[in-house]
């Protein structure tokens, strides 16, 4: 890990949530919708149709953007003890809660996509999401600038969440499953060109996805749920 990628970039978000508390800004608002965490029923369901992917349990569970630790809990209510359970989160105060929640994981403080080289067999994730501009605006432009440099299909208005889905898929071992919850546009435009497209080109499948619905919680969002295969899929395909 470089403590300071994650240094830089958790000094940058505190300094936004400081302006959200007192100020109410804009930009306090958007940093506020990237940070809604998926219901327990949601999370219990995504592990299930995560592990679902699996002939055998798989060895390591990552959630790069893992929040309060409610999906490493789901998927630990699912698996024995034998699998390994991952988290990493930017904010340190988020990391305590998960290491608290789920205390058999292994949580790590930092910038999932800059600071950590791991490798994993299933990862389950519902990572921060915003435009190109959000990015910016959030993030810094900076920081935008490095995460294109990570991904040649990014061109446009590309949200966060495909750059997850570009940098994780990297990461897990043929045979392996990936299962995101991210905003519908994943599936569309330039997110979906700079996410999911390649990945579909590289040979991974989608054996299961929920293509739009509402999300539970107070965010006004459409989102998508998509389970994906390292490999050919040659069991049934559910499309919701
Ligand atoms: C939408 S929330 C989801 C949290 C949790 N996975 C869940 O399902 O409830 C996204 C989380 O990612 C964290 N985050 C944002 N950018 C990150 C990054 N670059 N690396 C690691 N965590 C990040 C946020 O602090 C937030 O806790």
């Amino acid at each position: 890990m470089t403590a300071s990628h994650g240094a830089w970039f958790y000094h940058r978000m505190v300094g936004t949530q400081t302006e959200f508390l007192f100020g109410r800004s804009a930009v306090g608002h958007e940093l506020a919708a990237m940070q809604q965490f998926t219901p327990p029923d949601l999370a219990l369901e995504l592990a299930k149709f995560g592990l679902a992917g699996h002939a055998a349990a798989p060895r390591l569970v990552l959630d790069p953007a893992c929040g309060d630790g409610v999906l490493l809990e789901a998927a630990g209510r699912l698996l024995g003890t034998r699998t390994k359970l991952v988290g990493i989160e930017v904010d340190p105060a988020l990391a305590i809660r998960a290491r608290k929640r789920v205390p058999r994981a292994k949580i790590l403080e930092g910038d999932a996509i800059f600071d950590f080289t791991l490798e994993a067999d299933c990862v389950l994730m519902n990572p921060p999401f915003g435009g190109t501009a959000t990015i910016g605006r959030v993030f810094g432009h900076e920081y935008r600038k490095r995460l294109g440099a990570l991904n040649p299909h990014a061109k446009g208005p590309v949200d966060l969440a495909a750059f997850f889905l570009h940098h994780f898929a990297q990461i897990v071992s043929p045979g392996g499953t990936m299962s995101i919850i991210a905003p519908n546009t994943l599936a569309q435009g330039a997110t979906r060109r700079a996410g999911l497209k390649p990945l579909l080109a590289k040979g991974w499948s989608i054996y299961r996805a929920t293509r739009s619905a509402p999300w539970p919680g107070r965010a006004k969002v459409s989102v998508c749920i998509v389970h994906l295969h390292n490999g050919d899929w040659t069991r049934g395909c559910t499309l919701l």
